[in-house]
């Protein structure tokens, strides 16, 4: 009885073993980053002053990832199992395979565990029915063959089996040239935004937080880091993959559907790492063609918001943010085209004109130790240069 009871062990064991080298994450490299910069702590909502000098809630304003929110259904599932694309696709047939083994496996086990309960209640109670105190050992099995053959070749060619797949799942997810007729697309982590650049040869497009790209093609990401350790991770479009600095990183995607795709950083790289949200728009490829068309433009060059152009040339704004036509900054993110984006802060608060007032005023109001300085504008040159920023689109 020995000899089988190990065997249970051994062969639950190896089950075990199967499922965490056969889990599609890159679960331990996460954990190592994030102990030795400590967990992430959530910021505590912070009240936001409004124009008329009142206080709003914040909590009121965090609408971005509910499930629920518009402008498109759909658009907070961030579920692996709703996967559409490729990779993600097969990731998730990978692991429902490894699942449904480790299910066989526990079931077996658990059968012969029930078996062996069941016969020696029933030896017991013969035994005693008999009228002697216990039942009689079992029949001891030792060196047998046929049982030590099946314990080791059955486990062999399950890890087998699962290593030639996931191979397979590997290859055709981890490759390294882009896919034929792929749309590149350079993506640079920020702390705690993102970069996304177009290369293109009618001018390179850049913008921030909110990817376009169109259905029915590859997407090839190139991944850059310009500060620590981030990790590019779209649930439903791709696996996780880091972006670090002084090394390229590459991976790809293919949305089916039109849609949004949120996102968020899955590596811990400071204060703000739970506000660093990607929000993926998957476009018809004509809506996309024209995006980027919109994109390609300079910025646009209102005379009814010179007064707010004026403040943003004159203070430290132009220092760290882009404005094709205004600015060169490369630090922040690029605003020439910051109205087309539904977002602001990396994903984090609605873009409306309240939120944009707020951020301007004090960001570390909104998001705490956010790397944009608060330039202490007065009322006047606050709402200036708020209205310029809503006429880039
Ligand atoms: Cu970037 Cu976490």
């Amino acid at each position: 009885m020995r000899g089988v009871r190990s065997g249970f062990v051994i062969v639950f064991c190896i089950a075990l073993g199967v499922t965490v080298a056969a889990a599609p994450t890159d679960v331990s490299q996460d954990e190592t980053n994030a102990s030795a910069a400590g967990p992430p702590v959530p910021p505590a909502p912070a009240p936001v002053r409004q124009p008329d000098g009142s206080v709003a809630d914040l909590d009121a304003k965090l609408v971005v990832c509910d499930p629920n929110a518009p402008p498109v259904s759909g658009a907070g599932v961030t579920s692996i199992f709703e996967a559409e694309s490729p990779p993600t696709r097969e990731i998730r047939e990978l692991g429902f395979l490894v699942f449904a083994i480790c299910i066989g496996i526990f079931v077996v086990v658990q059968g012969f565990l029930a078996l062996a309960i069941v016969r020696g209640i029933r030896a017991r109670r013969a035994a005693r029915a008999e009228g002697v105190e216990s039942s009689p050992e079992p029949t001891q099995v030792y060196g047998s063959v046929p049982i030590e053959v099946a314990w080791t070749v059955i486990p062999t060619i399950i890890v087998f089996v699962l290593t030639m797949i996931t191979i397979r799942t590997i290859r055709d997810i981890d490759i390294t040239s882009p896919p034929e007729d792929a749309l590149e697309v350079v993506v640079i982590g920020h702390q705690w935004w993102w970069e996304f650049r177009y290369p293109d040869e009618a001018g390179e497009v850049v913008t921030a937080n909110e990817m376009h790209v169109p259905i029915g093609r590859p997407i090839w990401l190139r991944l850059e880091s310009a500060d620590v350790i981030h990790s590019f991770w779209v649930p439903r479009l791709a696996g996780k993959m880091d972006l670090i600095p002084g090394h390229t990183n590459y991976t790809w995607f293919e949305a089916d559907r039109a849609g949004i795709y949120l996102g968020q950083c899955a590596e811990y790289c400071g204060t703000q790492h739970a506000h660093m949200l990607i929000r993926v728009y998957a476009d018809e490829p004509e809506a996309f063609d024209a995006w980027l068309d919109g994109q390609r433009k300079p910025g646009v060059q209102d005379p009814k918001v010179a007064e707010g152009r004026g403040v943003f040339a004159e203070y430290a704004c132009l220092n760290c943010h882009t404005v094709d036509g205004t600015s060169d900054g490369m630090f922040g993110p690029n605003l020439t085209h910051l109205a087309s984006r539904d977002t602001i802060g990396s994903g984090f608060i609605p873009l409306n004109r309240e939120n944009l007032r707020a951020w301007i005023d004090d960001p570390a109001q909104l998001k705490i130790g956010c790397n944009m300085p608060s330039l202490k504008l007065d009322t006047a040159e606050l709402d200036a240069v708020t209205d310029y920023l809503l006429t880039l689109n």
